[in-house]
């Protein structure tokens, strides 16, 4: 059948082709998938996650048009409702079908969608459930981007189901990975804006699964990885402490003080061999931004005085940052004011999590004047220092 991975194993879930944000924060470009699996074993039937509750009715045909009598277990792998939301229903029309989860996830799951505390049968990290010729192998792992996501490995059919880690934010009617720079993209782009603030526990993750003999990988969004190398390999890479030589630069200008600062600093980075990912905050796709942020060495925010402090939008970016936490060494602040000010102390102060070097911030009143411009060089002089230090020119 079109939509079998591996023997008597089906994709069952919902491609989501017009959803364009998640969380209300993250831009979808390329739509999603909510993937579920059926897992057919010779005695017991299991289903993976669930979907979105806004696609419901596309699992609960999927399960009939796959002549699904009943279902033993759904293994709930994580509380997030775009995997959980849809089990309340598929409750209703299996009322035999026990949730499969740990403790973690069985107490967010009766907070978030309140499913009786009756139906879970609990499980523990290790733990194993026959389905005849088939087991389930259950894994923890956890923060990948909730504390309490666990994955499910098939040790007959050498699968790994890891939910969200390795999953990709793509619509797409290919089953498999069929357009491997495309799904990579959307996969770091995925990594970026979700898992970007967990490295370390993706590290720990990574050194788990790598006990498993894995011969495919089945994510909970995106395409399954029949080579399942190509993505750990990308993950090691993105979640490693190496930068790149890279300078990232988001920036706002009102009245082009700030434009003008930026166009002559990103030149002037470009002439000291540096590559440059220039941002104007103004209607950026944060997913782009949050790309570029994985491999890049120095952060340095453009930003004009406004009310007294950083432009909202250049706050935002910093906040953001912070917030996704990028293995970033340096960073800096250029800008502009009119009379006075707090943008820089506002702006160091709203990035405390970043494990970075402040380098000395460049101001200017007003339009640059020469003595800016001479500053601006300075700065990349510094940084083009820094990252010859750091072993990346
Ligand atoms: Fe795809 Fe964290 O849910």
């Amino acid at each position: 059948m079109a939509n079998e991975l591996k023997p008597n194993i089906f994709s069952v879930g919902a491609i989501d082709w017009d959803r364009r944000l998640f969380d209300e924060l993250i831009p979808l470009p390329d739509g999603t998938s909510y993937n579920s699996y059926l897992i057919k074993g010779s005695e017991k039937t299991a289903l993976l996650d669930a979907v979105d509750p806004t696609k419901t009715h596309v699992l609960l045909d999927n399960l009939v048009k796959a002549g699904t009598q009943k279902i033993d277990y759904i293994v709930a792998h994580h509380a997030e409702q775009d995997h959980s939301g849809a089990i309340p229903e598929v409750l209703l029309l299996y009322p035999d079908a026990k949730v499969v989860t740990n403790a973690k996830c069985k107490s967010m799951l009766m907070d978030l969608l309140h499913i009786d505390e009756g139906k879970f049968i609990t499980i523990e990290d290790g733990g194993k459930l026959s389905l005849g010729d088939k087991t389930l192998q259950f894994v923890f792992i956890p923060w990948v981007h909730w504390p309490e996501t666990l994955a499910t490995y098939i040790p007959e059919d050498k699968i790994l189901f890891p939910c969200d880690f390795f999953g990709s934010h793509l619509a797409t009617s290919s089953l498999f990975v069929d357009n491997e720079p495309a799904v990579l993209q959307a996969a770091k782009r995925y990594y970026a804006e979700i898992m970007m603030p967990f490295r370390a526990a993706i590290k720990n993750n990574l050194k788990k699964i790598a006990e498993l003999k894995i011969e495919m990988i089945a994510p909970s969004h995106g395409p399954v990885y029949p080579k399942p190398q190509l993505i750990i390999d990308a993950y090691k890479d993105w979640a490693s402490d190496d930068v790149k030589n890279e300078v990232v630069v988001a920036y706002v200008s009102m009245h082009g003080s700030v434009r003008t600062m930026v166009e002559h600093f990103v030149i002037a980075l470009s002439e000291r061999g540096i590559k440059v990912k220039q941002f104007n905050l103004t209607g950026v796709d944060i997913g782009e931004l949050a790309m570029a942020l994985v491999d890049a060495a120095t952060v340095v925010i453009g930003a004009p005085t406004t009310l007294v402090g950083a432009h909202p939008s250049a706050a935002y970016a910093a906040m953001l940052t912070n917030a996704l936490r990028p293995k970033a060494r340096f960073a800096s602040i250029i800008g502009s004011f009119g009379w006075s000010g707090k943008m820089v102390e506002q702006l160091t102060g709203l990035m405390g999590n970043l494990k970075v070097e402040i380098l000395e911030p460049v101001i200017s009143k007003g339009m640059p004047k020469d003595e800016d411009y001479v500053a601006l060089d300075n700065l990349a002089d510094k940084i083009a220092a820094k990252h010859k230090e750091t072993g990346l020119i």
